[in-house]
């Protein structure tokens, strides 16, 4: 369930930079909208998985972003970011903060390749203040060769209970289901947790 394909390490099938969208525009405007709803200026945000894009609204400047993905060039282009850090979250799920250093950590479109994702989302709980929210934004789109099986295999529904168990182990509580699927575009289908 948690294998892949292609097992080899990640540094490699990432190491050119993918200057792309993943999904459609209209649901890359829904994530914005979802996170101007939901993430307040003075929050200390952590985009894990991230990219040259971070769909943050561009007009909110927030206390402070930092990104965590496989391709320094890739962060490097992302304006949204204050700190950019080059980690690969497969071979060493602890996460280099302190406990307690984040309003909110948001995955989009990327959770289907993480292969030690429980080990992940007790770190993400950790570096959660209390009271802060995890946003896993996902669609169904996807690296074949990257992705575990399951994301492969499972039926959307069940996708989504599987990312609710994730942050159920983790330690997150109040987990919800949020369809904000555009028409006629890429779904989207985001899951909430809380570390209360
Ligand atoms: C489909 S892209 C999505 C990027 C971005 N979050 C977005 O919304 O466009 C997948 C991202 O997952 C990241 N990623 C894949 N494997 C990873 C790993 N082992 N550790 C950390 N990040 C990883 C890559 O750096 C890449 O940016």
């Amino acid at each position: 369930m948690f294998n892949r394909q292609d097992d080899s390490a990640d540094e490699a099938f990432y190491s050119t930079p993918r200057m792309v969208n993943h999904i459609d525009d209209a649901t890359i405007n829904e994530i914005t909208r979802f996170y101007r709803e939901t993430l307040a200026p003075e929050d200390e945000l952590l985009d894990l998985m991230s990219s040259w894009v971070s769909h943050l609204p561009v007009d909110v400047t927030y206390r402070k972003v930092t990104g965590l993905g496989m391709n320094l060039d890739e962060l490097n282009a992302n304006a949204l970011l204050d700190q950019v850090l080059v980690h690969n979250l497969n071979k060493t799920p602890a996460l280099p903060f302190s406990d307690a250093s984040f309003n909110a950590v948001m995955i989009v479109v990327s959770i289907q390749y993480l292969t030690r994702p429980f080990e992940v989302f007790k770190e993400i709980q950790r570096v959660l203040k209390p009271g802060g929210r995890c946003i896993v934004a996902m669609s169904h789109r996807l690296f074949p060769t990257k992705a575990i099986f399951a994301f492969q295999t499972l039926a959307p529904q069940d996708r989504v209970q599987l990312v609710k168990e994730y942050m159920r182990r983790g330690g997150l509580s109040e987990i919800e289901f949020i369809d904000r699927s555009p028409e006629k575009a890429d779904p989207l289908w985001i899951i909430q947790g809380i570390n209360s």
